[in-house]
């Protein structure tokens, strides 16, 4: 059996899925398509694959398994939806999207389609962060504490609120992610975020530095804090009980215990097993081995949606509140 993949968007990060696919012997990168045609070309050449332009005439022209979305956030338009209605199983990069409404009726058509979803929440086939999990199993959080320090993203729609919804949605979500994976949902977020060094970018409208507070379903509370006004790249969470503390960043987990502390590496290639995961649930028909499927995304989405919502209006949060503002208006969910 040999799964045939497309791929829509082939930019950054797509690379990295495009050559984990080359390696995965159960798969054939049978169709590429972004909007810039050398760069379907391109990449279409380098994968002996067919190259569009026009993602409706890929779904169109080519019989797929498999699909990877790769676009920005602001791009997906309704190719969810159309791919789902085909029956082809999803891999979406995240952030999902930038509107609460738009992604909750896409995750209705895959609902409905009833097909196989991954997210690009990488961190979570870290075998440190399963380790982390199977630790906490049994213990309770007192509190946690991430960082997303990092540099500017120079691609152009990235400083765009309504184009990325800003570093919080785009990039910090993976904190958020592993938080909410390691932790459980969050209940009320308060946040403040400031333009305060960045602005002499052209164009930008984007925060570039942000603090913000958690309190999860649990009672735990937390913060993040994050910025891209840095020259290096660190990212990672602290999770706090009585007597214990989780250090855990992409390389490594240090536990420290009153009687000591134990450092554990990373052995895997995370994002590859991420991949190779979305094939094999298809393969085997076991979505229960996807650990980020799209209602996971959607949830995570919400938390930097309430962020955003919160850095505006100076006041908390509830994550709830995203929703039941939306039924009322819409009366759909
Ligand atoms: N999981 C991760 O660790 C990770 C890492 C990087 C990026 N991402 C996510 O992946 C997404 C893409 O990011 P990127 O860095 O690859 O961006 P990018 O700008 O490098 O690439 C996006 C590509 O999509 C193309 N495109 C835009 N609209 C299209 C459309 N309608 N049809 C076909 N092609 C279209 C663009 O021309 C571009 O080549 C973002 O949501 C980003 O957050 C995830």
């Amino acid at each position: 059996m040999t799964i045939r993949v497309g791929f829509i968007g082939v930019g950054g990060v797509a690379q990295v899925h495009l050559e984990n696919m080359k390696e995965n012997n159960d798969v054939e990168i049978v169709a590429v398509c972004d909007v810039i045609a050398k760069v379907a070309e391109s990449t279409a050449h380098r994968y002996g694959a067919v190259p569009y332009t026009d993602y409706n005439k890929l779904l169109t022209n080519e019989q797929l398994d498999a699909l990877f979305i790769c676009v920005p956030p602001f791009a997906h338009q309704m190719i969810e939806e159309k791919a789902a209605a085909r029956g082809i199983h999803l891999f979406v990069e995240k952030p999902i999207g930038l509107d609460i409404y738009t992604v909750h009726q896409k995750y209705r058509s895959i609902k409905e389609a009833g097909i196989i979803t991954a997210t690009g929440y990488c961190l979570r086939y870290l075998d440190i962060v399963r380790k982390a999990k199977k630790y906490l199993a049994d213990k309770t959080v007192g509190m946690a504490r991430g960082y997303y320090l990092t540099t500017f993203v120079e691609t152009p729609w990235w400083r765009n609120m309504n184009k990325s919804g800003g570093q919080f949605v785009e990039q910090t979500t993976h904190t958020v992610d592993l938080m909410r994976y390691l932790i459980g949902d969050v209940q009320k977020v308060y946040a403040d975020m400031a333009l305060r060094v960045m602005d002499d970018t052209p164009g930008i409208d984007i925060p570039d530095v942000g603090s913000i507070n958690f309190v999860f379903d649990s009672g735990a509370i937390g913060n993040i804090t994050t910025s891209f006004t840095q020259p290096d790249h660190r990212s990672g969470i602290e999770i706090l009980g009585r007597g214990f503390s989780l250090l855990l960043d992409e390389d490594s987990l240090v536990i420290t215990e009153e009687d000591g502390q134990q450092q554990i590496d990373r052995l895997v290639d995370f994002r590859k097993e991420q991949d190779d995961t979305f094939i094999q649930a298809i393969m085997t028909g076991n979505r229960d081995l996807i650990l980020a499927p799209y209602e996971e995304a959607l949830a995570t989405l919400l938390v930097t949606f309430a962020a955003n919502q919160s850095a505006d209006s100076g006041s908390p949060v509830y994550v709830d509140s995203l929703l039941e503002k939306r039924s009322e208006k819409n009366g759909i969910y």
